[in-house]
């Protein structure tokens, strides 16, 4: 097996004073001792309430948290789409300089710049020549999620973690994205964690579903085995509240 991400026995606490003045801190334990292998090229299914930790773990993974204790091994680069377009894009930037600011970092000169993200909104399927002088709130959100995609390619990822990217779209929007999103993966070669509260949008994007709750990572299994035979009691319960299942 090829695995580009492990996490072995990942901790991460929070502290929070339940008010301003109490003088002890609750402690969330918002990842609690969680495992697991990401094998290159697939895609990771993160499935569970809200507040079981996915995003957390989405976080963790990508390095903008660093976990308390346990050990983050990841073979490649690593970037990030997150739920809201809208909050995720600056408002006051045009969308050439949202998509190119990282290869502006990078010193990349401007024609190149031009031309790399010209490219990248071709392969998210949207018209360079129409929308580089636009600013965010010129779009749709299907539009914008498109943009924040664009934005992640760009730095040419070998993972992208994808953390409820179609939560905020509307149902209709939805299955063009996740469509999108299956073809970039096969002609970029990506390795996806997909992290999502709707069983149906995993079901259709895994290979390997993780279930997630209070921190802890009730099981993982390879998608067909956890719709077909769920194992952990709550896995049933999560399947047991879709209509059709
Ligand atoms: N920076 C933080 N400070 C304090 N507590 C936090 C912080 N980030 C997350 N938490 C807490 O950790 C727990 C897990 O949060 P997380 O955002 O990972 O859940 P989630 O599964 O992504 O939920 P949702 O489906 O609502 O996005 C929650 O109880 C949350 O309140
Ligand atoms: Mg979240």
């Amino acid at each position: 097996m090829n695995n580009i991400i492990k996490l072995e026995n990942i901790k991460k606490y929070f502290y929070k004073k339940e008010m301003f003045f109490s003088p002890r801190a609750k402690t969330v334990k918002a990842v609690d001792d969680v495992s697991f292998c990401v094998e290159k090229g697939t895609t990771f299914g993160l499935v569970g309430g809200s507040g079981s930790g996915k995003t957390t773990i989405a976080k963790l993974i990508v390095g903008i948290l660093k976990p308390d204790s346990g050990n983050i091994e990841i073979g490649g680069t690593c970037d990030i789409v997150f739920q809201d377009p809208f909050s995720s894009l600056n408002p006051r930037m045009r969308v050439e300089d949202i998509i190119g600011e990282s290869l502006l970092i990078k010193g990349t000169k401007k024609t190149e710049r031009r031309a790399k993200v010209e490219n990248v909104l071709k392969l998210v399927r949207m018209d360079g020549s129409k929308c580089l002088r636009k600013y965010p709130h010129q779009f749709s959100g299907g539009e914008r999620q498109r943009i924040g995609i664009a934005r992640a390619l760009v730095r040419q990822p070998d993972i992208l973690i994808l953390d409820e990217p179609v939560s905020s779209l509307d149902v209709s929007i939805q299955a063009g994205i996740l469509n999108l999103l299956k073809d970039l993966q096969e002609s970029m070669h990506l390795t996806y964690v997909f992290v999502s509260h709707d069983l149906r949008v995993i079901e259709f994007m895994s290979d390997i579903v993780g279930i997630m709750k209070d921190g802890r990572l009730l099981e993982v299994s390879p998608k067909d085995e956890i719709y077909r035979s769920p194992k952990s009691p709550y896995t049933k319960e999560l399947l047991g509240s879709i209509p059709e299942f």
